[in-house]
């Protein structure tokens, strides 16, 4: 692809991957992505902001085809999707060098066996001048790996912050518009951001003192109202949940099904917002989205060999890895004849320090009593929720 301006002196340099649907083999990819590369001509240097997956390496190539000089290759992350292609760009520019986090360095000799030579790790706060433009290195550790960094081009007031504020979503729009771009960026921080909310606070605070009017992310489009992807941000890393019950079920027989529909309605008769998530055809994307908000977790399971359907295993595995804020769990389900269910899944939710409520268990169908049982959870939720807003 050409290169498309962005700021005077700017361009990006994207590749779409409008066919990729899972990314890390794991997170899903409804919408596609794009690996950004930026160019900076500043009057007397040339710099290449990241480059781009190996799988892109053909449209890389093309866009490298224009650019005649290249001074240094500035790596944001290691992770491949943006660091892939670094090996060709030094081939292809042999007095480029690789300017990185102290970090970066080693991880980029071990990931991508990268000439120690070429590289050139740059202290936090260091600036480096093009000539007419001013390059400034922040680290910002953990968005998403320990030696992620950002950079500000101060004359223009852009942060270039690599999988930060990033979207995993293929458009031709080079600017973030409307709320398909609020949806895919809340996405990417639910399944790729969430579980560093801690770092991300601080990074956000580390931030401040930059005035940035354009955020230029490594994946989906520029942000040229920074302030609308960085309130968002904090929002999302804020430790006040939502009025939102979520929860994730899957049901062999019916009966977990007909307990969790009707959990589902005593919820929302206790004025309880309720988002539910069937696990054997669920978006795991849409459902990491939920627990951004979510102030209850509870997961809905049969019994299968004495334990929790797989699914729910799985279900509850990811939960405790993205490590999101809600302050009570439970769980809900059916069994045939026993099993360890409650202790294996609540075993697996280690991470998540929430009120843990009693969970409604049955055996088979569920009878009055059990029913009794979950109006009494519907109505602890719900007394529970009352404190939010205190
Ligand atoms: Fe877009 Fe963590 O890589």
């Amino acid at each position: 692809m050409k290169s498309r301006a962005i700021l005077d002196g700017v361009w990006w340099l994207g590749t779409l991957d409008w066919e990729r649907r899972l990314f890390d083999s794991l997170i899903p990819l409804p919408d596609g992505t794009s690996y950004n590369t930026y160019l900076i001509k500043g009057s007397e240097k040339t710099v290449l902001v990241d480059t781009a997956d190996e799988r892109r390496k053909r449209e890389f190539c093309l866009a490298l085809e224009e650019i005649p000089k290249v001074d240094y290759v500035v790596s944001h992350h290691v992770e491949q999707d943006h660091s892939g292609l670094l090996g060709l760009v030094l081939e292809r520019y042999p007095q480029a060098r690789v300017l990185c986090s102290d970090k970066a360095k080693p991880m980029l000799i071990d990931h991508l066996h990268l000439q120690p030579e070429r590289i050139q790790p740059v202290a936090d706060g260091k600036k480096l001048s093009l000539g007419d433009m001013t390059l400034q290195f922040i680290y910002t550790p953990w968005v998403h790996w320990p030696e992620t960094m950002c950079t500000y081009l101060a004359e223009r007031k852009v942060l270039f912050s690599c999988d930060f504020f990033g979207s995993h979503l293929a458009t031709s729009d080079l600017f973030a518009t409307g709320p398909r771009v609020y949806e895919a960026a809340k996405r990417y921080f639910a399944e790729i951001m969430m579980p560093f909310r801690a770092a991300i606070e601080k990074n956000l605070e580390k931030l401040k003192p930059y005035p940035i009017s354009t955020i230029a992310p490594s994946h989906g489009p520029v942000h040229r109202e920074a302030s609308f992807i960085m309130n968002a941000y904090r929002e999302w890393v804020s430790g006040q949940p939502k009025n939102l019950a979520v929860i994730p079920y899957v049901s062999m027989h019916d009966s977990t099904a007909r307990m969790v529909d009707f959990l589902a309605q005593k919820l929302i008769e206790n004025g309880v917002q309720v988002e539910l998530f069937e696990l054997t055809s669920a978006d795991l994307g849409k459902l990491a989205m939920s627990l951004v908000d979510a102030a209850t977790l509870i997961l809905g399971t049969s019994t299968v060999l004495a334990g929790p359907h797989p699914l729910a295993v799985y279900a509850a595995f990811l939960a405790n890895a993205l490590r999101p804020k809600p302050r009570w769990l439970s769980l809900v389900g059916s069994y045939g004849w026993g099993g360890r269910t409650v202790e294996i899944i609540t075993g697996l939710l280690g991470n998540i320090k929430a009120e843990i409520l009693e969970p409604v268990l049955c055996k088979g169908l569920p009878r009055q009593e059990d029913l009794q049982k979950l109006e009494g959870l519907a109505r602890a939720v719900a007394e529970r929720h009352q404190q939010l807003n205190k």
